[in-house]
């Protein structure tokens, strides 16, 4: 044991969007990360959690139709669900809609206000609903980050004086008292920083679902307000381990943690936790975490997978399709459980392996067949097979070695394994772990078959068997070293493993004993009889590919609306939103006979100049297949007024629309601009479907597509509109 401690986190996640396997990612890093620790004998801490508050949950549960509450038990639950399929050792579980979590926001905010680092102030500025931050552009303007739309805000708020913290932060930085890599990063934060940080507004009084602002600052505003959900959020790291609490355990806990040794972060908000953080944990006179680390994106398709672009994968696709096409196949008799956790095993040694920690990398269902078979069936797996078999046939299941010990470390690791810094799981290299091992799987199996255990067996007399028992000996405490280096990526078939070459003590108990962390030759015993044999990583097949696929765009009848906050995929991950419409004789529908595959997806309307949301036609019905009043209500159909329009540079089709749903306003590019001014369209109120996969264009998102029928073929749009008055937002039904 050693005598530290070790606490990290991942971000707490919104709860607007399912999880995806960018998620997963953060969660698999920490998890490997904190399994690291505790074999060295540290006593870790790992939290997670969900970010349940502020305006882009308020709209997401408005727009399912139910309240925020009701919508963020849902999201967090498929999180926390998730999390123990894959078998995620998180020590904690935060909710930021916790009692816990809010008694201890508002100690932190009348913290700040008592000690004079909070005032009161009149705000008018431009607002990213998306990224929940207010940003310093014109109206009109998109948000420079994400470039979505900004909204005009004009509010009395409670100000945090971030602008007295630059120099103490950069300071901090600098000195690496405040630790962030990678160093692209740091720069990144400390020329932010050297900028000139501006106060920050911390409070918000034009929605509600928030923690409230606490006594005394309460009675000092004119208007209720609710506290800034990333001051809300990022207090999560200390109110999950005890801040705030009347509870001796809890402070105690608290005492112990705190400060957090690492916070694990995706690179699009180090801005949050190595500024926005440390200046309110230096106003309230508390310790900074020792350190942030960033890691990429995954990219699906060249762009970031995120929920608002339409292009995730669920990691419960993955668990499904490996968990049953390939494990359940091998072993029909597995429960779901180990079929899954044998998936997550799959997907946790891919990402570590594939993406070079730290930068963007893509995903693809090929690419993680492709690794899979080759390192993993092909290289680890096959290697423990072929060795452990030949211990079987050859020595009776028994690992001996009763001639002289030849040598000590005669295995291509090398002697000086102990201290090669490349197999040791740190943030600084947790992308070549893997591959440093799998190089040592690679030279072990050269190793056997120069020294061909085979023809040692078929030949008579004593050197010749004591020859054989060296080499298998040495393959098989090499596999011991191996497995033991790979545990915290692959705890599932680690263990299966471990099991098989014959410990009784399981690995997740030699792991606790810190036993794994020995890496000194010998640690398998001569005399040890190895375990049941059995396939670890049975082979995929290149068509689990395509069932990854199809699961992840399923026909519309097959679609799932278990839960309001996750609507049916009715477009594929790359499918053109344009290719749904609504009864065009040339369109595809969405109907269940006519399910277009994202291949066949083509353009249809004949104004669909951009391949993407251009208005929906109703042209000749009648080679239309039917669609069951389901189908039909499966298309959100909303009143929308027109606020802004305006042409694009460069675009001559295009024009860019935000519209006003009542309780949303939304930026939607449409190729009408050959047929309609902006002038014309600006007050006038349409019809927008409203739950179609957001498109990108131009640079600039797409969230709607607007209804028109056509003038026959190639015609004039005419936009749907109303004779009569309409509240905005109402569902044509
Ligand atoms: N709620 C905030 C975080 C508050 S922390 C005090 C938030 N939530 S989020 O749901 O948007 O999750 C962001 C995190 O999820 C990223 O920082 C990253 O860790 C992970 N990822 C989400 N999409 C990802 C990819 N496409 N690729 C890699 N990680 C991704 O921001």
């Amino acid at each position: 044991m050693s005598d530290k401690k070790f606490y990290l986190t991942t971000p707490i996640y919104y709860v607007n969007a399912r999880p995806h396997i960018g998620h997963a990612y953060t969660t698999i890093v920490a998890d490997v990360l904190a399994r690291r620790h505790r074999l060295l004998g540290d006593d870790t801490f790992f939290l997670t959690g969900t970010d349940e508050h502020g305006q882009k949950i308020e709209r997401s549960a408005a727009a399912a139709g139910i309240a925020p509450q009701q919508f963020a038990d849902g999201v967090s639950k498929s999180f926390e669900d998730l999390w123990q399929r894959m078998g995620m050792t998180n020590n904690a579980y935060i909710r930021t809609t916790s009692e816990k979590h809010k008694r201890g926001v508002q100690k932190l905010f009348a913290e700040l206000y008592e000690r004079g680092f909070i005032y009161l102030a009149s705000y008018t500025g431009q607002y990213c609903v998306s990224d929940e931050a207010f940003v310093d552009v014109a109206p009109g303007e998109p948000c420079p980050d994400c470039g979505r739309i900004t909204e005009t805000l004009t509010e009395e708020n409670f100000f945090f004086k971030l602008s007295e913290f630059g120099e103490r932060i950069a300071a901090l930085i600098e000195s690496n008292e405040l630790s962030i890599t990678p160093d692209s990063r740091r720069n990144e934060v400390l020329s932010f920083v050297k900028g000139g940080l501006k106060d920050l507004s911390i409070s918000r009084s034009s929605f509600t679902w928030g923690i409230p602002v606490p006594e005394p600052a309460a009675s000092a505003a004119a208007q209720k307000h609710v506290i800034y959900v990333w001051l809300d959020a990022l207090a999560n790291y200390m109110t999950a381990i005890g801040y705030g609490s009347d509870d001796p355990a809890e402070q105690a806990k608290f005492e112990k943690y705190w400060p957090a040794d690492l916070h694990l972060v995706g690179k699009e908000i180090i801005r949050f936790h190595c500024v926005y953080w440390p200046a309110f944990l230096l106003a309230a006179g508390l310790p900074l975490p020792k350190a942030v680390t960033a890691h990429g994106w995954l990219l699906f398709e060249e762009s970031k997978m995120s929920k608002s672009k339409g292009n995730i994968v669920r990691t419960e696709t993955i668990l499904d399709a490996f968990g049953d096409e390939v494990y359940g196949k091998q072993f029909p008799d597995s429960t779901k459980g180990e079929r899954d956790l044998f998936a997550s095993d799959v997907l946790r040694y891919f990402l570590l392996r594939e993406i070079p920690f730290g930068q963007d990398g893509s995903f693809s269902f090929d690419a993680l067949i492709t690794r899979y078979n080759a390192d993993l069936a092909n290289g680890y797996g096959n290697l423990v097979s072929r060795t452990l078999s030949m211990i079987q046939k050859y020595l009776h299941g028994e690992v001996c070695r009763t001639g002289p010990v030849v040598t000590k470390f005669v295995f291509p690791i090398g002697a000086n394994l102990l201290a090669d810094p490349s197999v040791q799981l740190e943030t600084t290299n947790l992308g070549k772990v893997a591959a440093t091992v799998m190089s040592y799987v690679a030279a072990l199996d050269g190793h056997i078959s120069s020294k061909a255990p085979w023809k040692l067996a078929a030949q008579d007399g004593s050197e010749s068997r004591q020859d054989l028992e060296e080499i298998l000996y040495q393959a098989a405490e090499s596999i011991r070293i191996i497995t033991a280096l790979l545990y915290p990526i692959l705890p599932f078939a680690t263990a299966k493993v471990w099991k098989q070459l014959g410990f009784e003590k399981s690995i997740e108990q030699a792991a606790a004993d810190c036993e794994l962390n020995n890496l000194e030759w010998g640690g398998l015993k001569p005399g040890t009889k190895l375990g049941p044999l059995g396939p670890i990583f049975p082979r995929a097949d290149k068509g689990l590919a395509q069932i990854m696929t199809d699961m992840e765009n399923p026909a519309p009848e097959q679609t799932s609306t278990t839960h309001p906050a996750a609507p049916p995929r009715t477009t594929s991950i790359d499918a053109p939103s344009s290719t749904l419409t609504v009864g065009g004789s040339t369109a595809h529908t969405t109907g269940p006979d006519n399910t277009p595959s994202h291949k066949e997806a083509t353009p249809s309307a004949p104004f669909d100049t951009t391949a993407s949301q251009a208005p929906i036609t109703a042209g000749p019905t009648d080679a239309s297949p039917q669609i069951t009043i389901d189908d039909f209500a499966r298309v959100e159909l909303r009143v929308a007024q027109v606020l802004v329009a305006e042409r694009i540079p460069k675009a001559d089709k295009l024009l860019r629309l935000e519209v006003d749903l009542g309780h949303e306003k939304r930026q939607i590019l449409s190729g009408i601009a050959e047929w309609y001014t902006p002038e014309e369209l600006i007050g006038r109120r349409i019809v927008v479907i409203t739950n179609l996969a957001p498109r990108k264009m131009r640079g600039l998102e797409s969230h709607g597509m607007l209804l028109a029928a056509s003038n026959g073929e190639g015609g004039k749009p005419v936009l749907a509109t109303f004779g009569e008055d309409i509240a905005l937002g109402s569902r044509l039904k």
